[in-house]
């Protein structure tokens, strides 16, 4: 299958056009490569006759039409976005753009070329979305595909209003399309402004840990090519209009993320203290969603999906990526807002 994957040279999209190639399929990554893109996660195989390349803003109508006519596609993974909620507490203006008006232009492009060649039943387009657009849970109860929507930042807004352009396609014009909406993702390559890495890159160089409040906030973590296999299944045998809910059953507080990371690292790296003592309580996040956790059993029963890696074993394996991949992430730290901290909210 010739797949047009969004998005592809940032982190989670990096994993997918991975996966896909190594699956036997063929790859057209489109990516404007803002601050968050980092081609070099692309180096396996950017060589390959299997992928190919298209600098690209999804805003760009034009343009888009243009890649769509050169390539054909038999199918779109649409992951393109801005991620960060920090940022969109500053500047939700992008996110908006991006995310509402960049699905737009990529559902009407993928429109016009399904319909050019007689709406086939077997094109998908796929929209790769995140369960923070399901809100916050209390202490109990999970996210599963008939959640409400209850978005409650710039990002999760903007990346619900896609997922409603979305199914309003299929529902109006029939485009197969298939939706996901995935718990948070962990793993190598993932920018260093996400708390993973800047808990290990901030440890090995002595700063402090950051920590957004007490730290009881939980998360559902899935290691990154979970995720990517996941997406592959969901795009290849999924039925048109389907969504799936996507998690590890991984939940873990903030603390104990932070915490954890410390210990590997003293085991792997040991300082003169432990890692732990660099840990630093910080203003929380304005609207910080308490409790995200996913129930998958959907995925799990339609498709036979199951993670693969451990919450331990990922972020033993994470750590290690990061120690050995200097010339991966050292780049990225000049890039404009890594380091700082983004997203206090403004009077
Ligand atoms: N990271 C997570 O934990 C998580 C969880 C669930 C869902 N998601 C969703 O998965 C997708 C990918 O997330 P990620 O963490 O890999 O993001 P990322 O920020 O690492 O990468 C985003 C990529 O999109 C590109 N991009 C941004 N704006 C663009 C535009 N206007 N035109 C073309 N390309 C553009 C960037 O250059 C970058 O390469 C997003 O849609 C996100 O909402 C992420």
């Amino acid at each position: 299958m010739k797949i047009l994957i969004t998005g592809g040279a940032g982190f989670i999209g990096s994993a997918v056009v991975k996966t896909a190639i190594a699956q036997g399929h063929q790859v057209v990554n489109v990516d404007s490569l803002t601050y968050a893109a980092c081609l070099a996660s692309l180096d396996d195989v950017k060589d390959n006759p299997a992928y190919a390349f298209a600098q690209v803003d999804i805003c760009d109508r034009a343009a888009l039409n243009t890649v769509f006519a050169d390539h054909q596609p038999d199918a779109v993974m649409h992951l393109a976005a801005e991620s960060h909620v920090d940022r969109s507490i500053d500047g939700p203006e992008t996110f908006v753009q991006t995310n509402v008006m960049g699905t737009f232009h990529m559902l009407e492009a993928a429109r016009a070329l399904w319909e050019a060649k007689g709406r086939s039943a077997d094109f998908r387009f796929h929209h790769i979305s995140t369960d923070e657009v399901f809100g916050s849970l209390g202490e109990t109860g999970k996210f599963d595909e008939e959640t409400r929507y209850d978005p409650r930042s710039p990002y999760s807004a903007s990346k619900a209003g896609s997922d409603h352009l979305v199914r309003a396609w299929h529902e109006t014009y029939d485009l197969p399309v298939v939706l996901t909406n995935c718990s948070n993702n962990y793993g190598p390559r993932q920018f260093p402004e996400k708390l993973i890495p800047v808990t290990i890159l901030n440890a090995m160089a002595g700063k402090p840990l950051p920590i957004y409040g007490a730290g009881l906030n939980v998360r559902d973590w899935l290691h990154v090519d979970d995720h990517a296999e996941a997406l592959l299944l969901v795009l290849t045998k999924a039925a048109p209009g389907a969504t799936y809910a996507i998690g590890g059953e991984a939940e873990a507080r903030n603390i104990d993320i932070v915490k954890t990371i410390c210990d590997i690292l003293d085991r792997k790296r040991p300082g003169n203290a432990p890692y732990a003592d660099q840990i630093t309580h910080v203003t929380d996040r304005p609207g910080h969603d308490q409790r995200y956790a996913i129930d998958p059993s959907r995925i799990k029963a339609d498709l036979g999906w199951t993670p693969a890696h451990s919450l331990q074993q990922g972020l033993e394996e994470t750590v290690d990526w990061y120690l050995n991949n200097t010339a991966w992430w050292e780049p990225l730290q000049a890039r404009e807002g890594v380091g700082q901290r983004l997203g206090q909210g403004k009077s």
